[in-house]
């Protein structure tokens, strides 16, 4: 277990993932086009009040599955909320999961974790889910804030990623974060 702070996002200050001024700089279409494809299964976890989920879920398309995971299900009734209407309702999976455990079975191609690593408990057994869910040759996107994660604690964690058999394939650029797109080796 870590010593790090893994302070986890209140379900109250939801509203601020959600600000207009945030699709400036975090434009989830944008963000997710390179990685997301038609009829692909995605799991994004820590998706809170649904920032980047209908833009996961229109990727994915019709034949797609978005897996939307998160431990508080505030998060998850906001998404819900979010969701209403959309038609893409049928294409995402609201999940309640476990403080290290995601509780999934199905097999994914993507793992989508935005601002979301910092918050967990415990960076090994997160890769270790990680490893467990995807496919091989799955990828698992990370984007973390700056002001919260520093370089030497960024690199710490790719470090776990490479002992759980994932390796660095892409450095994405995305303002104030640090970010990594790895993939699972067989
Ligand atoms: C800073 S918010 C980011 C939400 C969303 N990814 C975004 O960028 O708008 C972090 C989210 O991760 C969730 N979270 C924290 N710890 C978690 C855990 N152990 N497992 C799953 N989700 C977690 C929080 O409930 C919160 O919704």
């Amino acid at each position: 277990m870590s010593s790090r702070d893994h302070h986890v996002f209140s379900v109250e200050k939801a509203r601020h993932l959600m600000r207009p001024l945030r699709y400036l700089f975090h434009n989830p279409k944008s963000i997710l086009k390179s990685y997301v494809k038609y009829g692909m299964t995605v799991v994004e976890l820590g998706c809170g009040p649904g920032f980047f989920t209908p833009a996961a879920a229109r990727l994915v398309g019709e034949t797609g599955k978005v897996i939307a995971v998160d431990i508080q299900q505030g998060m998850l009734d906001l998404l819900k909320e979010r969701l209403l209407g959309s038609g893409l309702e049928k294409r995402v999976v609201l999940h309640k999961c476990g403080e290290n455990s995601l509780g999934i079975a199905e097999k994914a191609d993507l793992l989508f974790a935005f601002h979301v690593v910092h918050e967990l408990p415990d960076h090994d057994s997160f890769f270790k889910e990680a490893r467990r869910i995807l496919k091989t040759g799955g990828i698992l996107f990370i984007s973390e804030p700056k002001h919260h994660v520093g370089e030497k604690d960024f690199s710490d964690m790719i470090d776990i990623a490479g002992k759980y058999g994932f390796v660095a394939a892409k450095s994405p650029r995305i303002l104030f974060d640090r970010s990594i797109v790895l993939r699972k080796q067989a």
